[in-house]
């Protein structure tokens, strides 16, 4: 049986419009000027870019070029986990700052904007997130990525898009019963896909909450060629309809090495600057969301993501401001939660290159 938790669901969103990409609003003097000033800071200081495909092309194409990364929330923990640079600027939202400084707590961590928050970070507050736990004190906790220092110190283990069916798996192999949190949609979705035990915090992110079921099936009705590629995030009703589910990273292999000619792709549309280098001669469509209008804040694009973009990379580099602190103890605690997962992604990919070869 599934419980579900209590949600205060008041999401503070940015306030002011964002804008599709916000290198729309820089001319090409401005990018000239700031892209060689970011490339000179980041060279004077020792710091690499870590960013997320959600974030606009200007951030990925500068992390690139200085050889930085961008990929999903797993690989964007390992690399900078491995990375030698003294400054980790991380391009996405605050979760992800705050997972880069606690594997790496001797680094400077800064971000474009603290501001750059997540819904199931913001729905999965630490006091009532502990107040679950302790009333089921028989289960295993695992959290997604998208959540607090605090809330992954109080878990057992993080895990992301990329590796949440296998992590709890290989709990449920093991009979453990499981706390799932915060994202109510991967949640259902890890829970059928194994067959595990697992109470659900009611989360959900709010751009892949708008992706439509029968809008989808509509388009897909008019494109029967298409194949549907659909981040778990999404409601069980648009998964549904996936041809393939997956991560970020999954998603974008999955246009480049599937037969098909033609995607629509149910996830925030920033993913499609590195789908269209990685398949350029294949048609992508964006897979439908309620309310499309000047209004729109969150059709298919993260508006915490879109707080990213060439001018603050700049000014925090200038000034080292927006560092991201998180307390030791938290650190120490969160840090056990994020290491079995890095330790249990390395065992498996260890496990399958020895059955390959
Ligand atoms: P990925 O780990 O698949 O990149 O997802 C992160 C995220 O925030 C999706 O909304
Ligand atoms: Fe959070 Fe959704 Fe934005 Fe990802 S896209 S950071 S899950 S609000």
């Amino acid at each position: 049986m599934t419980t579900s938790a209590v949600l205060n669901r008041s999401y503070e969103l940015p306030k002011e419009a964002i804008p599709q990409t916000v290198s729309e609003e820089i001319g090409v003097e401005e990018r000239d000027a700031l892209t060689s000033k970011i490339k000179q800071l980041l060279k004077e200081q020792n710091s690499t870019i870590v960013a997320h495909y959600y974030t606009d092309p200007d951030c990925q194409i500068i992390a690139d070029e200085t050889g930085g990364y961008v990929s999903d929330s797993l690989d964007m923990a390992r690399f900078g986990h491995d990375s030698d640079a003294e400054t980790l600027v991380v391009c996405g939202v605050k979760f992800m700052g705050e997972t880069a400084k606690i594997l790496n707590p001797e680094k400077r961590v800064l971000m474009p904007d603290l501001e750059a928050n997540c819904s199931l970070d913001i729905g999965c507050p630490i006091d009532d997130f502990t107040a679950f736990c302790d009333e089921h004190p028989d289960r295993e906790v695992v959290v997604y990525a998208n959540t607090s220092a605090a809330v992954k110190a109080r878990a057992d283990w993080m895990v992301t898009s990329g590796s949440a069916v296998e992590v709890v798996k290989h709990l449920h192999d093991e009979g453990k019963k499981i706390i799932w949190a915060p994202d109510k949609y991967l949640g259902q979705y890890v829970k059928e896909q194994t067959g595990a035990d697992m109470l659900i915090w009611q989360g959900a992110c709010i751009v892949h909450e708008e992706f439509k079921a029968k809008e989808l099936e509509a388009l897909k009705d008019s494109h029967p060629d298409a194949k549907v590629l659909v981040h778990p995030e999404s409601p069980a009703s648009v998964v549904g309809l996936a041809d393939y589910v997956g991560s970020t990273t999954g998603i974008i292999n999955a246009v480049k090495t599937m037969k098909a000619n033609k995607f629509i792709v149910a996830t925030d549309r920033g993913i499609f600057h590195k789908m269209k280098l990685a398949a350029p001669d294949k048609e992508l469509i964006e897979a439908p969301t309620a309310g499309r209008s000047a209004t729109c804040i969150s059709c298919a694009h993260c508006p915490w993501m879109a707080m990213n973009g060439l001018r603050k990379l700049a000014h925090v580099l200038e000034t080292g401001t927006n560092e991201i602190h998180v307390d030791e103890d938290v650190i120490s605690k969160a840090r056990v939660s994020i290491q079995r997962l890095l330790d249990f992604t390395r065992d498996k990919t260890a496990t399958i290159l020895a059955g390959d070869a």
